[in-house]
């Protein structure tokens, strides 16, 4: 199973029932994928490997397994397994426009498709997966679930525009902070939550309650990716870092430090922000500590995300989704 979870502490059945339904979403997305051109599939194959920690579809079939009545075995079908296609191939095609966005080099270990083949080429690859991912959601025929999809890439679109009007903003508040966050990231993993569990036929209530933890999940994943962007290693996170800054996005450790720092504080801080200095900043951020504050509001968000989950029965599913929520915030890529 990829990335974010300790194997060692996970229920081995299921482990084993994820990995082979993970593999399977993977066969789906090959299938989709397939073009007449090998020119469109070598770019594809080159996307294959931005495939990593697969929190989209764990999350679509997680939430469907721990709101299943049926046995553990026979609770995931072809639906859930194509839905969680569906929302790798956003997040997919969301990847490759960001990279454009952030002028990315490096992602997953590999140079982006950008970096590769320019921008062109990219954004009609990223135009190529969300347009793939929505005829593949069609073949469902369930108008429910391309139309919350559709409200979903309406959003992240939201917050990217959000954030670009932002962009060099240092009095941006920490309530447009959240909102830029809980679009273009958040909005699609609550969804992928919600989505498991309507598949599974659980009630509205239930898909409201996961996708609220997902929801909370999704910002304090991305408070977490904004902190290793500012101080992780570039080498075990696996992309191009200080975009941030370099992008002029101004992220929750910044907005609580300008929040508390007096007049002389503020003007050094924004100096540094201003020159793009990277290390003089992030020193600023990490003694002053709000960094580690900033951590420790993610760390709660992931708690109220897990007070979600107490509805649903107790089982290795459901221990799954709290490990999962704890990996977000302690995760070093
Ligand atoms: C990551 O931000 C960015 C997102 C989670 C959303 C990006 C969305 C778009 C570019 C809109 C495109 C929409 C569609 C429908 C194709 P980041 O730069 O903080 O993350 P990173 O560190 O992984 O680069
Ligand atoms: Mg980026």
């Amino acid at each position: 199973m990829p990335g974010l979870l300790n194997f060692a502490t996970i229920d081995v059945p299921l482990a084993a029932l994820l990995d082979e339904q993970l593999d399977e979403v993977g066969l789906i997305l090959e299938r989709q994928l397939a073009s007449d051109h090998s020119a469109v599939n070598a770019l594809c194959r080159h996307i294959e490997e931005y495939r990593g920690k697969q929190l989209r579809p764990l999350l679509v079939l997680l939430c469907g397994l721990a709101t299943a009545r049926s046995p553990r075995e026979s609770a995931l079908t072809e639906k859930h397994r194509v839905v969680a296609a569906v929302v790798e191939l956003i997040h997919l095609a969301t990847l490759v426009h960001d990279d454009v966005l952030d002028e990315a080099r490096i992602r997953r270990q590999v140079p982006t498709l950008n970096n590769l083949r320019g921008n062109e080429t990219a954004v009609m690859l990223g135009d190529y997966l969300i347009s793939n991912a929505f005829h593949l959601c069609s073949t469902l025929v369930d108008p429910a679930i391309n139309l919350a999809l559709g409200e979903v890439t309406n959003t992240l679109c939201e917050g990217e525009l959000l954030q670009l009007h932002h962009r060099d903003d240092h009095d941006v508040d920490e309530q447009t902070y959240f909102e830029i966050v809980r679009s273009k990231t958040a909005s699609l993993i609550g969804e992928c939550c919600r989505l498991g569990a309507r598949v599974s036929g659980a009630p509205e209530p239930v898909g409201d309650s996961l996708h609220r933890f997902g929801i909370g999940l999704g910002i304090a994943f991305q408070i977490q990716d904004d902190l290793l962007d500012m101080t992780g290693d570039e080498a075990v996170v696996g992309k191009s870092l200080g975009r941030d800054l370099d992008c002029g996005k101004v992220t929750l450790p910044l907005i609580r430090y300008l929040g508390a720092a007096d007049q002389a504080e503020r003007r050094i801080a924004l100096r540094e922000f201003s020159r793009r200095s990277a290390a003089r900043l992030r020193d600023i951020l990490v003694q002053s500590g709000a960094v580690e504050q900033a951590h420790r509001h993610a760390t709660g968000l992931v708690e109220e995300a897990k007070a979600q989950l107490r509805e649903l029965h107790r089982g290795p599913a459901r221990d799954l989704l709290e490990a999962l929520a704890d990996a977000v915030i302690s995760r070093e890529f």
